[in-house]
């Protein structure tokens, strides 16, 4: 452990999976703290033993999301009325888009370099006659018209880490980002970002549970949008029958039902990764990872272009053999779509052993380039 000193040697400590593994691929799930198991057994044996009917259950279940929605804002650095709690970052993605109520006339903006948890929800708008502009990741600042009406981009590219433009600030249109691969890896201010829209995922960055995540609607997006499937969670009062109106803070695009299991064990998670310092934990997982692409540059490996963030990503031959063989020692990354790539992942809980065991398992390629970029 080069960074944080003993605070980051005691949360790598935390996650058992690390005693065995070089887990580096937390870009797809993060690993599990022992406290997140023993949080989601506790409220699954109080289920059991309690049963789950009348107010004291409810009432505990909207204890849990209410702490949740604060935790997930302090990751966003966004006000708690403003934050919805959804299962993942496509939930959240579709659920802005549904609500904007885009027609025919309309645009939308996005990059090249997007998730098909963008793409999916971006291709039933455009069943719909709305069109779907796609520019290079690093212009899509520059690329809004006269009939665009969102543009839709990653925080963090999924393939390369790099940063979208800081240039999103300044645009008149409102700005969703995907932060799959932003919240939890890199600190947010989503004021800062000019993001009017930030949905996010809690089992990556953040080591919640599968079926976990949140969506940052500003006020005034808010105001332009109309949830399309309110339910009783999401409603001012849910007692009004007919008459009964979305709440007007971000709760009106909350996912209904969420398992008391799985908000204990994201709220453990999220305390877990807090206690050494949320600014150690990303300048830990940001050193690493700029280590490992200068060190794959110098094994002749071509590293993408990235940015201060967790993710690096290098050219082979043949990647899903080399996945299997890293996987052989121990080693768990990742190969993206396209079959070029191969991608690592480092968080505040990797270590130095664990980038060693990744070059170790990784032959020297001769003639190849030694720097990253
Ligand atoms: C950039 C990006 N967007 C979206 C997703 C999908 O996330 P979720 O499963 O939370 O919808 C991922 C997952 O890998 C991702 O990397």
């Amino acid at each position: 452990m080069s960074a944080g000193g003993d605070g980051l040697t005691a949360l790598r400590e935390r996650f058992p999976v690390l005693r065995r593994l070089a887990y580096l691929n937390a870009g797809t799930n993060g690993p599990v703290p022992a406290a997140a198991t023993t949080a989601a057994r506790e409220e699954l044996e109080a289920e059991e033993t309690r049963g789950r009917g009348g107010m004291p259950h409810f009432e505990h279940q909207r204890e849990l999301r209410a702490a949740l929605r604060q935790a997930y804002a302090a990751r966003l650095g966004a006000a708690s009325e403003d934050v919805a709690l959804t299962t993942s970052t496509t939930d959240g993605v579709g659920r802005v888009l549904s609500a904007l109520e885009l027609g025919p006339d309309d645009e939308v903006v996005t990059s090249a370099e997007e998730h098909p948890g963008v793409y999916g929800p971006l291709s039933a708008l455009r069943a719909r006659g709305i069109e779907i502009r796609t520019v290079p990741f690093g212009a899509i600042a520059d690329a809004v018209g006269p009939r665009t009406k969102l543009v839709v981009c990653s925080h963090v590219s999924w393939i390369s880490g790099a940063l979208a433009p800081a240039a999103l600030r300044d645009l008149d249109v409102p700005v969703l980002l995907d932060g799959a691969q932003g919240v939890g890896a890199v600190a947010i201010d989503v004021a800062a970002l000019g993001a009017d829209a930030y949905a996010g995922s809690g089992q990556k960055w953040l080591c919640g549970p599968d079926g976990l995540g949140m969506l940052y609607v500003s006020p005034a997006l808010r105001e332009r949008m109309t949830p399309q499937t309110p339910g009783y969670v999401n409603l001012e009062d849910a007692a009004a029958g007919l008459d009964s109106v979305p709440a007007a803070d971000a709760r009106a695009y909350d996912t209904l039902a969420l398992p008391s299991a799985s908000l204990a064990h994201a709220l453990a998670s999220l305390e877990t990764l807090g206690e050494p310092g949320w600014e150690a934990v990303h300048a830990h997982a940001h050193g690493l990872a700029q280590t490992a692409a200068e060190a794959l540059a110098e094994r002749g490996r071509r590293v993408l272009e990235r940015d201060n963030t967790t993710l690096v990503a290098w050219f082979e031959d043949d990647p899903p053999a080399t996945v299997e063989r890293l996987a052989e020692a121990g080693v768990i990354v990742r190969p993206l779509p396209g079959g070029e790539l191969v991608r690592a992942s480092f968080g505040g809980w990797s270590s130095d052993d664990d980038l060693d065991r990744l070059l170790t398992a990784l032959p020297y390629r001769p003639g190849g380039p030694t720097r990253p970029g």
